[in-house]
This record gives structure tokens, sequence and C-alpha cells, in this order.
């Protein structure tokens, strides 16, 4: 790579020099004169460049810190406060919520994006909990292996993330009773002043419109800026917009990462009866009540309310 680049204190200067003397000088941005037209040609380490793979380096103990830390907080959470139990249990008749479609199409986002954060979190950090406990070899075929399926996975994403923005958005506006939602943290809180309270919420409730949004805004920061890491040749971008993309790729996927498991934990283990409704697209008549008092009304009211046969 040297060989191509003669630098302006002399190439014979620089032989006489130890690798790791060459390598200080690069650092500090030595700059030469190559036939290479392309930019920074006559300089092989750009301190710039240097100065932000910097913050590049502060990616990757955020994102273990967002995706282990959210695990512990829900787990204590849950530990402490309880789940949403249904106050009046199930009542065996199911409303219609999502349509078949609806349902493919999150799964058709949301089984990649699980697929693109356990990878991700490999590439961009198993540097710290993975390499140091497994072989050369292992690591190699590891991170070989991850990035493979990063790639790879990262269409049926876009695909699930296009039709579900587009799709999914008039269900997702915010109304002035979000605000209150807020306010008693969506009636999820087992103790104190906020026990037993039941905010309103339509079809969507606020917390899950503030996930729909940041899903929306992130998913294409993300899905832009991975095109143009995964093309340069199609793109050609700059120096400096590739290493922008590097950096805006992985603060979206922390956000991402930290909201997709509240998501989970919320749909799972939260809400009883919650999952139901992203398996058979059907909710429980009380889970409608409780949780989207308002969306529920509405159905009776315009006569759409339609029950399982
Ligand atoms: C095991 C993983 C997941 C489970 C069990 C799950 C479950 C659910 C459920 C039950 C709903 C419907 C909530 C309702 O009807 O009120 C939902 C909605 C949604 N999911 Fe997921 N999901 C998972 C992963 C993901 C991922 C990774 C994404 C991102 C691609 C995602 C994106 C969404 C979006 C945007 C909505 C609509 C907004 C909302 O209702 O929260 N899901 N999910």
């Amino acid at each position: 790579m040297f060989s191509a680049v003669c630098f302006a204190n002399g190439g014979a200067e620089l032989a006489q020099h130890s690798d790791a003397q060459v390598w200080a000088q690069l650092q500090q941005g030595a700059q030469g004169y190559t036939t290479s037209k392309s930019e920074f040609h006559n300089q092989p380490i750009n301190t710039y460049d240097l100065r932000v793979l910097e913050v590049r380096d502060l990616l990757a103990p955020a994102l273990i810190a967002a995706s282990f830390g959210m695990i512990i907080i829900f787990l204590l959470f849950i530990k402490v406060n309880g789940i949403s139990k249904l106050h009046h249990g199930f009542s065996g008749k199911m409303v219609y919520r999502w349509s078949k479609f609806d349902v493919s199409i999150h799964w058709l986002g949301a089984i990649p994006c699980l697929l693109l954060i356990l990878t991700g979190i490999g590439l961009l950090a198993g540097r710290f909990f993975i390499q140091p406990y497994i072989g050369e070899g292992a690591w190699g075929s590891l991170v070989y292996g991850a990035k493979q399926i990063h790639d790879v996975v990262a269409f049926p994403f876009m695909a699930g993330w296009l039709l579900m923005t587009v799709l999914w958005a008039k269900n997702q506006m915010p109304k002035m009773y979000d605000v209150k939602w807020f306010m008693v943290v969506g009636g999820y809180i087992n103790f104190g002043p906020f026990k037993g309270k039941h905010p309103d919420a339509g079809f969507a409730n606020a917390g899950e419109k503030l996930w729909f949004w940041a899903f929306a805004i992130f998913g294409l920061v993300i899905s832009a800026t991975g095109m143009i890491l995964l093309f340069p040749n199609l793109f050609e971008p700059s120096r400096t917009i590739s290493l922008l993309s590097l950096i805006l790729h992985g603060v979206s996927a922390i956000i991402i990462c930290a909201f997709s498991i509240v998501h989970i934990f919320m749909a799972t283990a939260m809400s009883e009866g919650g999952m139901e409704c992203m398996v058979s697209g059907y909710c429980d008549e009380n889970w409608a009540s409780q949780h989207h008092n308002l969306w529920f009304d509405e159905i009776k009211e315009n006569g759409t309310l339609k029950y399982k046969e």
C-alpha cells in the first residue's frame, strides 16, 4: 500500500525508519504524492477520519449498554412491578384487529430485524465479549458468517419496514390524549398513585406510537446508510460520507435495538393477551377494552366490530 505513495520528507528517509515510526507518521497525517487522483490520494491516513473513528469506538459500548442494559432493566421492572393482567380475565371472544397481510408484513420486518440486531451486536461489539474467549479461526468464521447474514437479511427488513411504515402510519398519528397516557405510564405501574389507572388509547397507544415513529425514522436512516456502506461502487460516497454513514448506522442501530427490546417485552411478557394480536390478528375483547378503549368504542359504534367465528 505504501509503496504507491512517496512522502514529502523523502522515501529514503522513511525506509530507514522502523514500521512503528512510519505508522506514527501516517497517523499524524503525513502527506506525500502519488499518481492516484482519488480523494485524499496523497495522505494514506487522514487525521480527521481518525477523530470520527474515535466516535465509532463509543458505539460498541453504547450498543452493549442499550441491549443488555434494557434487558436487565425490564427483568427488574417485571420482578418489582409485575405484569399487566387483564382485570376481568379472558372473555374468550376474539375481536378482529390486524389482517393476515398485516401480520405477515410484521414478521417480514421483525424476523430480519432480530437477525440484524444479533449479527450487528456480534460485528460491532463481539470483539469485547466473544473474541477473547474463542480461537482466532472460530472468531474469523463467526465474523464472516455474521457479515453474510447481516448483508442478506437487510433486504427483507427494508421491505417490511417500507410496508409497515406506509400502511400503518394513519393509525399512529399523535393525539392529545397520548400525553395523559405517558403521564400515567400507560397504566402499567401496579403500585402507588398510578395503580389501576387506565389512560385512553385509540388503535395504538402512545407508547406504540413512539415505537412506530422511531422505527419509521431510524429504519429509514439505517437502511439508507446501510446501502451506502454495502454498495460503495454504486453510490461512490466520499470518505467523509462513508464515515458519517458508519456512525449514523450505528446510532440508529442502538436506538432501534433498545426500542425493540422494550417492544418485545411489552408484547410477550408485560401485557397479558397482547401477543395474540400478531399471531392470529385477533385480540380478546377484554384486552381491547382495557388497553385500546377508544378504538373498541369506535368499532362498536361504526359497525366494523368483527368477532372470530
Ligand atoms: C419477538 C419479537 C416481536 C414480537 C413478539 C412482536 C409482537 C408485536 C405485537 C403483538 C404487536 C401488536 C401490538 C398491538 O396490536 O397493539 C406488534 C406491533 C408492531 N411491531 Fe412487533 N413484535 C416483535 C418484534 C418486532 C420487531 C423486531 C419490529 C421491528 C421491525 C417490530 C415492529 C412492530 C411495529 C412497528 C408494530 C406496530 C406498532 C405497535 O403496535 O407497537 N416488532 N408487535
